[in-house]
């Protein structure tokens, strides 16, 4: 995810308000730092990684010389995190500097053509193409203002960014750009200023200006000019006022760090689909070669897995068996061999159950593959080939965003080898990438026409002593992840099965006003679902169902109901199907009077066994 903040002073230095600043941007990443400054035409650079006050103990960020400067706080996307990678990143020359937040997608090809004219990279960035693009233009029209060569260079790349960029060329200003990732101006008698996020400069002001998409904007300690990208043609834009109290603002207006996250989903699973098609090659190689694969993890990382059974099953024909990382050892530790492949899943990379599995697993030979959000975590450097789930931090205790982000990622990877294995129609396969590549946008339409219906029915249902949560197929996966929002933060004891087998023994607690809960998504599952339903309602159950828009069959016998756009295959129905299940989940915490966002007994990382 990673914070950038910039800020051109009337006087003063400005290293230790770069600083101050992007310590309050920590939470979107902690793994490296990096300020640079500009002082009587030189450019002063301290970056290194690690947490900001280790860094700064070594270093001293808050000596550097000069009134404008930039910074970054880095959560590692391309490439360790290692010096070398952490933000500011330069040209050749050292003259022209840039901190990035976002993803270049094309920089490969970037890379190759500026190497080709004899650029000298020494990071593994995607964000180190910007600077040496924005010389090498320079030297082809060196008649160019740099604002002219920065919009060249934004012209030429495709992905987002929030940029901020400083230069010896025009060492009075700071140029920022955004397309995607956010950021905002905050304006004092003292200065300007450019952030990832309003908290960042809220101490010293509270007068921003938003940026939009396509936006350059150049700013000095005087004033600020925003431009389009597209025809350089000038944007009048007042600032606002922000009422918000610090803490507020850290959530961005949010009351809680999970509503925000589950909010976040529309962008974070559009920074998932832009996964570098190298990683997802490397890693369907692995898997497509494997003899016996095993999807390893804990809690909400497991029911990504166990979706993910379902995708691999599905479209690769690729049968993988998902294990709870607590049970991996005693279940399979003694037959896991040489031609064992485990793809172990976890959000932060260090649950103890999920290490010690894979531990065991590389002990005895087994290829490790991983997925985890936390590029450098334990996980990372004990896997053969790790892919980064690109969610940025998540800091609500129950996870959200990460499983969404999960899912695509093995989405992608079941498409890959789909393609490798070519036992789906190409059509189908087609058909299926573009539905990947809606489902930002389905998450955002969930989330904006459905969440005030949520809270109708968390309202109704909260003094529920129980909860079932059904679905069949891939739904029960969902179903699962459902039942474990609700009961990790809402205290209300839930059971979950698949719905077919609800009638081998779970149907005896259903006595009238039960509320049952079911994962409706209109696939092979569908009819024989509707039949699970008229027996629970048979019993005097409450349905509660979560299904496609306008499904009349399941409507006419629900009681509540909650719709998911049209359209969605079965396949890769649990990333927009669970979006009402967490808001569910967090509207009865609040309704029952409980903090979301600290469940009783539960840490967001569990680093013990
Ligand atoms: C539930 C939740 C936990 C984690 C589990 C594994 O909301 O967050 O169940 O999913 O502790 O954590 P990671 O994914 O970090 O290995």
């Amino acid at each position: 995810m990673c914070g950038i903040f910039g800020c051109a002073l009337k006087e003063g230095k400005a290293a230790p308000l770069i600083h101050s600043s992007l310590k309050r941007l920590e939470y979107r990443g902690y793994d490296s730092v990096g300020i640079a400054t500009i002082s009587d035409g030189k450019i002063f650079v301290k970056k290194d990684s690690g947490k900001i006050d280790e860094v700064d103990k070594i270093v001293n960020l808050d000596d550097m010389p000069g009134s404008i400067g930039i910074g970054h706080t880095r959560w590692a996307t391309h490439g360790a995190p290692l010096k070398v990678n952490s933000h500011p990143h330069a040209d050749c020359t050292g003259e022209i500097v840039v901190v990035h937040n976002g993803i270049i997608e094309n920089f490969m090809e970037l890379k190759n053509e500026l190497q080709n004219l004899d650029h000298t990279f020494v990071s593994k960035t995607d964000t180190e193409v910007i600077p040496h693009l924005i010389e090498q233009v320079l030297k082809e029209n060196p008649n160019l203002t740099l604002v002219d060569a920065v919009i060249a260079t934004l012209k030429r790349l495709e992905g987002s960014y929030a940029l901020a960029i400083i230069s010896t060329k025009e060492p009075d200003k700071i140029i920022c750009a955004r397309n995607e990732s956010p950021l905002v101006l905050g304006i004092n008698r003292k200065g300007v200023f450019c952030a990832s996020d309003i908290p960042a400069f809220l101490p010293v002001t509270n007068k921003a200006v938003m940026i939009n998409n396509g936006e350059l904007v150049i700013l000095t300690a005087q004033d600020y000019e925003i431009r389009k990208i597209q025809d350089s043609s000038l944007v009048t834009r007042e600032p606002i006022t922000i009422e918000w109290t610090a803490e507020m603002a850290v959530k961005q207006g949010y009351p809680h760090f999970m509503i925000k996250e589950i909010h976040e989903q529309p962008e974070t699973l559009r920074n998932t689909l832009r996964m570098q098609e190298h990683y997802l090659e490397l890693m369907s190689t692995f898997l497509d070669r494997a003899n016996e694969v095993f999807l390893v993890a804990c809690g909400t990382s497991y029911h990504a897995c166990l979706a993910a059974s379902y995708m691999f099953s599905k479209l690769a024909f690729l049968p993988t068996y998902p294990v709870y990382a607590s049970e991996f050892i005693e279940q399979h530790g003694k037959s896991v061999s040489i031609d064992s492949t485990i793809l172990a899943v976890s959000q932060s990379g260090e649950t103890a159950d999920t290490i010690a599995a894979v531990t065991c697993a590389q002990q005895r030979a087994a290829t490790i593959l991983s997925l985890t959000n936390v590029i450098g975590s334990s996980l990372t450097r004990i896997s053969r080939v790790y892919i980064g789930t690109q969610a940025g931090p998540e800091i609500g205790v129950a996870a959200t965003k990460t499983f969404t982000s999960q899912l695509s990622v093995m989405a992608q990877l079941a498409l890959r080898l789909a393609k490798k294995r070519g036992k789906v129609s190409q059509d189908e396969i087609d058909s299926l990438e573009a539905n990947l590549e809606k489902l930002p946008e389905i998450a955002d339409t969930i989330v904006k026409t459905q969440e005030e219906k949520v809270k109708k029915i968390a309202k109704k249902y909260k003094d529920s002593k129980v909860f079932f949560f059904l679905g069949r197929g891939i739904s029960t996966a969902t179903a699962f992840e459902g039942r474990l929002k609700l009961m990790e933060i809402a205290y209300i004891p839930s059971i979950a099965f698949p719905a077919g087998e609800s009638k081998h023994g779970p149907i005896s607690l259903v006595e009238d006003g039960f509320p049952v809960v079911f994962v409706c998504p209109k696939d092979d599952c569908h009819k024989t679902l509707v039949g699970n339903i008229m027996e629970m309602k048979a019993r005097g159950a409450q349905i509660i169902a979560i299904i496609e828009e306008g499904d009349m069959d399941i409507k006419s016998l629900a009681d509540e109901f909650i719709e998911v756009p049209k359209g969605i295959p079965g396949v890769l129905s649990p990333i927009p199907y669970v979006l009402p299940l967490q808001l569910l989940a967090y509207y009865v915490a609040l309704e029952k009077g409980f903090n979301p966002d600290m469940p009783r007994n539960l840490a967001k990382c569990v680093t013990v066994k």
